[in-house]
């Protein structure tokens, strides 16, 4: 069974975005997003994001999908919208991590990331295949309409060798990496 990392970067009121988009702007820390995404050992393969609808129309229409991995996008009206054929268009996370789970891609990906928004992060923390948080905490409030779940007693703060410790700094917003792991 794969195990799901989470990855996001939340303000100090707990919000992650508003109007569809990022409240912030930060150069260096969506590079992290996007190299601890990519990163696999077998370079033969690529790893899977699993985002929902509104996340996945929030990226800038040049930069969708999400080069070099596997996009998902979950909505319960797959009809709805076009999606390029690349893109792999599931009703439910079930239905996502039941086709991940089938033998024709576990040649192809290695690693499954859950990259937003609420529900979507919510849903992946409350099951038993979750493995960590990747969480950028940017030390700053934002005006925000979307937020990220509570962080429960099922979660220890721990470290990783791959991730920076030091305290970062953007367009004068400080902000730094964490990393939790599911214990229950
Ligand atoms: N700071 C960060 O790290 C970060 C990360 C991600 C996103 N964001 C921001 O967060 C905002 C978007 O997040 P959001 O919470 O508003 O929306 P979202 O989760 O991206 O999208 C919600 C939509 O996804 C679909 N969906 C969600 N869960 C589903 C499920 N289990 N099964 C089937 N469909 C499902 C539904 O689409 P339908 O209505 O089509 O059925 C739902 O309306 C944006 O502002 C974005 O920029 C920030």
């Amino acid at each position: 069974m794969r195990k799901l990392n989470l990855i996001v970067a939340v303000c100090e009121n707990g919000g992650i975005g508003i109007n569809g988009d990022l409240p912030w702007r930060l150069k260096n820390e969506l590079r992290y997003f996007s190299s601890m995404t990519k990163k696999v050992n077998n370079p033969s393969k690529r790893n899977a994001v699993i985002m929902g609808r509104k996340t996945y129309f929030g990226v800038p229409e040049s930069k969708r999908p999400l080069p070099g991995r596997l996009n998902i996008v979950l909505t319960r009206d797959p009809n709805a919208n076009s999606y390029p054929s690349e893109v792999m268009v599931c009703t439910s996370m079930q239905d996502a991590l039941a086709k991940l789970d089938d033998p024709k891609f576990t040649d192809d990906i290695e690693n499954v990331w859950i990259v937003g928004g609420n529900v979507v992060y919510k849903e992946a923390m409350e099951s038993p295949r979750c493995h960590r948080i990747y969480l950028t905490e940017v030390m700053k409030t934002f005006t925000c309409d979307a937020f990220f779940p509570e962080i429960t007693t099922d979660f220890k703060a721990v470290k990783d060798s791959e991730v920076p410790e030091e305290l970062q700094e953007e367009n004068g917003i400080q902000y730094r990496y964490k990393v939790y792991e599911k214990i229950n």
